[in-house]
């Protein structure tokens, strides 16, 4: 017999849609005007590599200042949340803050990871069962941004809460942010236990316009690397001819909508052609890549009001650059 017996099996919800979802997605993004790409396409392998690097970059700030918060406030975090939860990860959360959540929790029933990559997925789940031998393992591979149906836990748990670490909310837009919000809430409030759960997030705060766009722009350059990864993706994978040393990345604060816009500006007049169709680029024209919003703690309260959350603990980091928040269910 080969492999570990205890090994997790994991859940394969296919979710995807029919086709080639990436040259869907790419050949509506350049037909339209402005052009726009989606942000979930930087995380191929290579992109996903580079994300990390970008964590350790000294000016992106929210992954360190995430962690310090759940370091200093992990035992008042867990009282919050109490004992018996099934906890629900969107995104596969090898990570440590799970790793500290996980140790923390009063005797937790089950971890649900709900993850797109199988491989990361695998790997995460491997190592968190040999160190929580007693919580039942459920990963599931699936789109997280997609309806899907969760597996329950075998023992009966006191709540469902949602793990969203990273402040990965802000990469959506408010209406689709709002959406994934509310699915949260159907989780939570559906997942078997006695109480109606909640929602455990990471969201990143206003602040001075020098400190995001450094975020963003680190002197390094490992954020544009990343954000140009996505045409060598295109290329690679579509037959794409991006000509990589023409185009820059550009992130900057938009005060008025409350997010860093990300976009490849086009250094010079051109066509690209994908899948046999050509598409015009003007000098300096800009292609939204992605979107970071970050909210006050006013404006996110409002929001998860929406979404049918009351907020019921928040965690800051003193210079109040991060928060993690515990949302009630209403
Ligand atoms: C994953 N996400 C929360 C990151 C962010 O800060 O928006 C992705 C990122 N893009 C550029 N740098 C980091």
């Amino acid at each position: 017999m080969t492999g570990n017996p205890r090994a997790a099996r994991i859940h394969q919800v296919d979710d995807r849609r029919p086709g080639n979802e990436l040259l869907g997605d790419v050949l509506a993004g350049l037909a339209r005007t402005p052009k726009q790409l989606p942000s979930k396409y930087f995380y191929d392998a290579r992109g996903s590599r580079l994300f990390e690097r970008i964590c350790e970059q000294p000016e992106y700030y929210p992954t360190r200042t995430e962690l310090a918060i759940m370091r200093a406030h992990i035992d008042g975090i867990a009282a919050a949340l109490g004992p018996g939860v099934r906890l629900v990860e969107y995104g596969s959360g090898c990570g440590l803050k799970t790793q500290m959540l996980l140790g923390r929790l009063e005797a937790p029933v089950a971890y649900v990871p709900v993850e797109i990559s199988r491989s990361a997925l695998a790997a995460s789940v491997a190592g968190l069962e040999r160190r929580f031998p007693a919580i039942e393992m459920l990963p599931v591979c699936a789109d997280f941004t997609q309806p899907i149906k969760l597996p329950r836990a075998a023992r009966a748990p006191r709540q469902t809460v949602v793990y969203f670490p990273g402040s990965t909310l802000g990469n959506f837009d408010p209406d689709d942010a709002l959406r994934l919000l509310r699915q949260m809430r159907a989780e939570a409030g559906q997942g078997g236990g006695v109480l109606p759960g909640g929602v455990l997030i990471g969201v990143d705060l206003v602040k001075d316009t020098a400190a995001l766009e450094a975020a963003y722009n680190d002197a390094a350059g490992v954020t544009a690397e990343f954000t140009l990864n996505l045409l060598t993706r295109v290329n690679r994978e579509l037959g794409a001819d991006f000509d990589l040393g023409t185009f820059r990345h550009r992130a900057r604060w938009r005060p008025l909508a409350g997010r860093i816009e990300t976009h490849i500006v086009s250094q010079r007049e051109q066509i690209v052609h994908v899948a046999g169709r050509g598409f015009r680029f003007a000098a300096g024209e800009a292609m939204l890549v992605e979107y970071s919003c970050k909210y006050t703690l006013e404006g996110f309260a409002r929001l998860a009001a929406r979404a049918g959350f009351k907020v019921a603990g928040v965690w800051t980091d003193p210079a109040r650059r991060f928060s993690v928040q515990w949302l009630a269910c209403n």
